[in-house]
Parts: structure tokens; C-alpha cells; sequence
């Protein structure tokens, strides 16, 4: 039986010597070392053995296991350097060949065009004044002169911490803000920044936006200074030939409040589908600075007035680069954030 072992081993052995190649390695495994391998199969066999003689043989049995387990593993190794020198040769992996590259990044377009309107602003003296997004009730709502219960609260539903603290629904509250960190300087700033409304998600809105704030207090500011800032703003932002439009409107934070509109830069005024064959686009909501304002955030109406407007900051990216679904600035997909 020992020898019937040792004549097994040395065919084994041998079979390694010219192997060349993968697959057969395979099959030589299975033939000695596999499930129903020659030597599997002997060792299973031992019980059959007379008693004296089960040691032995179990023990060469064992170690010649080993020995092509051993063998085996190595003749994988070279099989395995071998295929791959032979790829090599025939080209088929050009090592040499440069990686793909993956290309900068760049700003994302509400940044680009938060950037352009602080630039603007600025070069109109406004400085920026960032205020922050997890606002009190008492600031975005009852010191802008809407109290528990106003009916104008409404037009503004958000997302709530809690009963008093919540995401602001508006750049508006950081006009407390800067008013009682600066008083008594006069004041020109822009306030930009995130903001949240508990809105269905539509083509035309979002439950998350940005806006730009504009406030300015001083002695003997009026409502021309408004109009002359809007308008300068619209013809540097949209081009040097935009006109204005002033209509009356209602927030609580202003008074007189209005609406600020610009004659559509697509069609002109003749109307067409980008404004609503109105011939007129919206720019923002504005007015000057209602005295209850002014004086919770500790200027004196009698002697202090001004004014501010607030808008979106994606509403006008979409008007300027024709972009008909504000869903897309948000959506992550870089089919359409590279095109700017
Ligand atoms: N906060 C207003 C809104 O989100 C926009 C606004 C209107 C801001 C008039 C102002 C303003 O400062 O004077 O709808």
C-alpha cells in the first residue's frame, strides 16, 4: 500500500512539471487533491487497511498531502506570473496607457450667482452681513411686525425646532439683527443666505432656497434711494437697458411696501413664455422700513428711515440662463450643474 502511495506522488509530481496553464492546473487538482481526488479517495481508504498497518500509511498518506498541497501553490504562483507575462507580451493590457482623468470641479451655479450679486452690491457700498439659518419665532416673525396669530404669518409656513425656534422662512429677521449690532451707525448691507418654506416641491419652487436681503438706514433715505438701487441693480445683473416697474404691495415689514418688476429680458416687454406673456418679470419684494422695524431693532423712526427689498437668488439664474425647473439646481445631476 506504501508503495502504491509513493507511485501516486511521483505521477502527481510529474503532472506539475509541465504545467503551463490554468485550466489543466485546475483539473490536476481535482485529480490528486479534490473531493473525489486519487489521494483523497486513499486516505478515505484507510479503515480498509489490516490494523498494524493504518499508522504508516496515514501518516505518508498525510504528509504527502503536503507536500502537493505545497506544490501546488507554487506551480499556481508561476502559472499565474507566467499568463500574466503572456498578456503582457500580447498587449492586451497597456500598462503604460494614462489613467481617465477626472476633471476639476467648479461652483455651483447658486454660488456663482450669489457671488455676482454680492459684487454688485458691493460695488454700491453694501457690505454682507450673514445672519443664520435656525432663526427665533421672535425674530423672523414678531419683531418684522407680525405677532402670534397675524394672518400674514401665513404666507410663510416652515419647518419648526420647536414652539419658538424654527428655519427661517426669509432673509428678513437678519434686519433685527444687524440694526441692534449697529446702532446708531448708518447701515448698508445685504443679508444672503438659506432659507426654508414647508412648500410642495413644483418646477417653480423648492422647500429650500437662497435669497438676497438689501436693507439701508440712514437720516432722510426715501424711496427714490430704493428705486434708484433696484434699478441699478437690474440694468448691472441683467443688462444696461432694463427698465423698472413699481407696483404697490403689502408686507408686514415695510410701509409703504412694493413690488419691484423689469421688463422681460427675453422678449422685451412684447410678452412671451418666459414671462408669462406678461411682458413683465418679477424682481422683488421691497418698501421702506415699517417704524415698528425700525424701532425694534433700536433706531428711532423719528429720526432714522430706510428701506429694503428681498429676492431669490435661483429666480434670477433661471430667468438669465433660461432654466425652466428650479428642481434642477438641487437634483445633483452633473449633466446639468457642468453646463455653467
Ligand atoms: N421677506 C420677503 C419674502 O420672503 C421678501 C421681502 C419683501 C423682503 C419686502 C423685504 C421687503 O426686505 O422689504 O417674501
Amino acid at each position: 500500500m506504501l508503495d502504491q502511495l509513493e507511485d501516486l506522488g511521483q505521477e502527481a509530481l510529474s503532472g506539475l512539471e509541465a504545467m503551463e496553464d490554468g485550466d489543466a492546473l485546475d483539473a490536476w487538482y481535482k485529480q490528486y487533491l479534490g473531493k473525489k481526488g486519487a489521494l483523497t479517495l486513499a486516505l478515505r481508504s484507510v479503515g480498509d487497511l489490516p490494523r498494524e498497518e493504518r499508522p504508516a500509511f496515514g501518516r505518508a498518506g498525510n504528509e504527502l498531502k503536503g507536500k502537493l498541497e505545497a506544490a501546488y501553490q507554487a506551480c499556481a504562483q508561476a502559472v499565474a506570473q507566467a499568463e500574466m507575462e503572456r498578456e503582457l507580451e500580447q498587449g492586451a493590457l497597456d500598462v503604460t496607457l494614462p489613467g481617465r482623468p477626472i476633471g476639476p470641479g467648479h461652483l455651483h451655479i447658486t454660488t456663482q450667482t450669489l457671488r455676482q450679486l454680492t459684487a454688485i452690491f458691493a460695488e454700491m457700498g453694501f457690505q454682507v452681513y450673514e445672519a443664520p439659518e435656525v432663526e427665533t419665532d421672535e425674530l423672523n416673525f414678531g419683531l418684522l411686525n407680525m405677532p402670534p396669530h397675524h394672518p400674514a404669518r401665513d404666507m410663510w409656513d416652515t419647518f419648526w425646532i420647536n414652539d419658538e425656534v424654527l428655519l427661517r422662512t426669509h432673509t428678513s429677521p437678519g434686519q433685527v439683527r444687524v440694526m441692534r449690532e449697529r446702532y446708531p451707525e448708518p447701515i448698508r448691507v445685504i443679508l444672503p443666505g438659506k432659507c426654508y418654506r414647508y412648500e410642495q416641491i413644483t418646477a417653480r419652487s423648492e422647500h429650500q432656497f437662497y435669497q438676497v436681503e438689501g436693507l439701508a438706514v440712514g437720516h432722510a433715505i426715501t424711496m427714490t434711494d430704493l428705486i434708484g438701487t433696484l434699478t441699478e441693480f437690474a440694468r448691472r445683473f441683467y443688462g444696461p437697458d432694463r427698465r423698472i416697474r413699481i407696483r404697490g404691495s403689502y408686507f408686514p415689514f415695510t410701509e409703504p411696501s412694493i413690488e419691484a418688476d423689469m421688463d422681460c429680458i427675453l422678449c422685451h416687454g412684447e410678452g412671451c413664455r418666459v414671462c408669462n406673456y406678461s411682458g413683465w418679470l418679477e424682481v422683488c419684494g421691497a418698501g421702506m422700513v415699517n417704524p415698528v422695524v425700525l424701532q425694534n431693532g433700536g433706531y428711532d423712526p423719528g429720526e432714522w428711515s430706510g428701506f429694503a427689498f428681498g429676492f431669490g437668488v435661483e429666480r434670477p439664474a433661471l430667468v438669465k440662463y433660461g432654466i425652466d425647473d428650479i428642481r434642477l439646481f438641487y437634483g445633483n445631476d452633473l449633466r446639468f450643474l457642468g453646463q455653467f
